[in-house]
């Protein structure tokens, strides 16, 4: 029987490598291009680089891409209910324990109409009287300790998957329903959803019609926490265990503490899943970024226009974008292709600090030795080559791969993109360091003030998240960022180490980043 399996997959394999068919639709003006890849290399570069990983991801919070994706047999997932009950499907399932507890409790409306001020503050209950979690407000959220809402404790459910699933990881944090960008390649670009942000349970009805057209089990998103939509418990899943929970308005089952662990579980990923939770099939990735989509945000602060949008994209690019999405994932099998993000993780890592390092001021001995350090490398200083230094210094990091789909070619044009220009400015700036030497006549010989521009030029444009973080926090302190439905605009833009105090006040304010207001 192994034998057999071994065989099948052994001619599967020889099969894929000798059929390349193509894995994206026919060109057309509307259709994914190397240039397109080009112009969006940064983009592309982070997108790879911070998938299934909450920091970058809140940061660039409106994810552009899609990635067929794959849950390996044996992995732990927790959903909370107010019923003991396996659901049906589509319901929400969580990656993190404490992420499903959110969802372990039953609000039951006491009064049948609760006052509120507009239509903002009215929550929706279902006929039996439950409030429904997933169609609240961040600022709804808050109101429900309140006594027109009775409390009744839920049920933590585990599950544990029993066979490799299938899925499609939207990227971002496409589980935030918010009206900043982070629902648009669900509602603008796979669903044309009119149910508008919050309707969270008419869209997951839509995404599992689509799943069945396209082979998929469900849609891997991020909020606080990552989440598998699943759109049939029957299938796939081992039920483990359902325990009732602690009643959350006794001290024993909710307190400031338990928002504070919930951050320092979620900060836990900030930087990977961990485990190889999720699979990612890079090579069948559909990105926004290799259309020529119009990408821009009417929002008129500087800091949300930097993030894309697909409320100004042609409708062609939009479909043609749509049904490539669909053969990707049709196409994609669990024999995942190239480890991009494997490839965007040994190039930040060798750039990330020396880049940063390079930004500040520094003598010119310094900074011509740690700009030797990264690009002599690619220099013959014995014989003299005619191989450009900035080519083979870009080149070398892509070569441990060699692309076979149409999207390992438009990916490793963006990478390709990417190197170059982090080696041409470092090349760029070595020059001026030894021109000024050699120059007798020069006369500020330490003003490094143009290479320092170049360098902040250089890291401006690649705009990478690990430059943004809060470092090493005390152990009594989390590291903040927005994570839908939590934190306010200060923390979106300027997250930072919070105690449980600081970060309790956080957690309910008012002044909620996600939700919709006057812009
Ligand atoms: C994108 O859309 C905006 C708003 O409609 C428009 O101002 C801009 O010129 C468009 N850009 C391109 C490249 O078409
Ligand atoms: C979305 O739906 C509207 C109304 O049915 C239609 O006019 C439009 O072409 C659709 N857009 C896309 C991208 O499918």
């Amino acid at each position: 029987m192994r034998f057999i399996i071994l065989l099948a997959s052994l001619l599967n394999l020889a099969l894929a490598s000798t059929s390349q068919k193509p894995l994206l639709g026919s060109q057309n003006e509307y259709g994914h291009s190397i240039a397109s890849a080009t112009e969006n290399a940064n983009l592309i570069f982070n997108a790879v680089h911070s998938s299934m990983r909450q920091w970058g991801s809140s940061i660039q919070h409106n994810g552009m891409s899609f990635f067929p994706a794959y849950i390996p047999e044996g992995t732990l997932l927790y959903h909370g209910n107010r019923i003991p009950e396996i659901p049906i499907g589509p319901e929400w399932i969580a990656f993190e324990i404490p992420h499903a507890e959110m969802f372990a409790v039953g609000w039951r409306v006491k009064r049948p109409q609760p006052p509120g001020d507009g239509d903002d503050d009215k929550v929706e209950v279902s006929d039996e009287g439950y409030v429904d979690l997933r169609k609240i407000s961040p600022n709804q959220l808050w109101t429900l300790d309140e006594p027109e809402y009775e409390y009744i404790p839920g049920y933590l459910h585990i599950y544990k998957a029993n066979r490799p699933l299938k899925v499609l990881y939207l990227d971002g944090m496409a589980a935030g329903n918010s009206d900043r960008g982070t629902m648009d390649s669900q509602d603008i670009l796979l669903l044309n959803f009119t149910g508008g942000v919050w309707d969270e349970r008419g869209r997951a009805a839509e995404l599992c019609n689509l799943a069945k057209d396209i082979g998929v089990e469900g849609f891997v998103r991020m909020e606080c926490g990552f989440e598998l939509i699943k759109c049939d418990f029957s299938e796939g899943l081992t039920f483990i265990s359902h325990k009732q929970r602690p009643n959350i308005q006794k001290s024993e089952g909710f307190n400031t503490m338990f928002l504070f662990e919930f951050v320092r579980e979620i900060g836990s990923r900030y930087f990977g899943i961990g485990a190889g939770r999720v699979l990612l099939d890079y090579s069948s990735m559909v990105s926004a970024f290799f259309y020529p989509a119009n990408l821009s945000n009417p929002h008129p602060d500087p800091g949300q226009s930097k993030l894309p949008r697909l409320v100004k994209s042609d409708d062609n690019v939009l479909k043609q974008m749509r049904s490539d999405v669909r053969d990707a994932v049709i196409d994609s099998n669990s024999n995942v292709g190239i480890d991009w993000q494997g490839v965007a993780d040994m190039i930040v890592k060798r750039f990330a600090s020396r880049l940063q390092f390079l930004a500040t001021d520094m003598d010119q001995e310094k900074l011509l030795s740690e700009v030797n350090m990264l690009v002599n490398t690619f220099i013959d200083y014995g014989t003299h080559d005619e191989q450009d230094p900035v080519e083979v210094c870009a080149l070398h990091y892509l070569q441990p791969v060699s692309p076979h789909t149409e999207q390992d070619h438009l990916i490793q044009a963006a990478f390709k993109t990417v190197t170059h220009k982090i080696c041409d400015t470092l090349n760029e700036v070595r020059k001026i360091v030894l021109q000024k030497r050699e120059d007798e006549n020069a006369v500020d010989v330490d003003d490094a003030s143009l290479e320092v521009q170049l360098i902040r030029e250089l890291n401006s444009w690649l705009d990478w998240p690990d430059w943004t973080t809060c470092g090493v926090c005390a152990v009594d302190e989390v590291c903040f960022i927005a994570v839908f439905p939590y934190g306010t605009e200060e923390d979106h833009y300027l997250p930072q180490c919070r105690n449980s105090e600081q970060l309790f006040k956080r957690l309910r304010s008012r002044d909620n980043y996600w939700m919709p207001r006057q812009r």
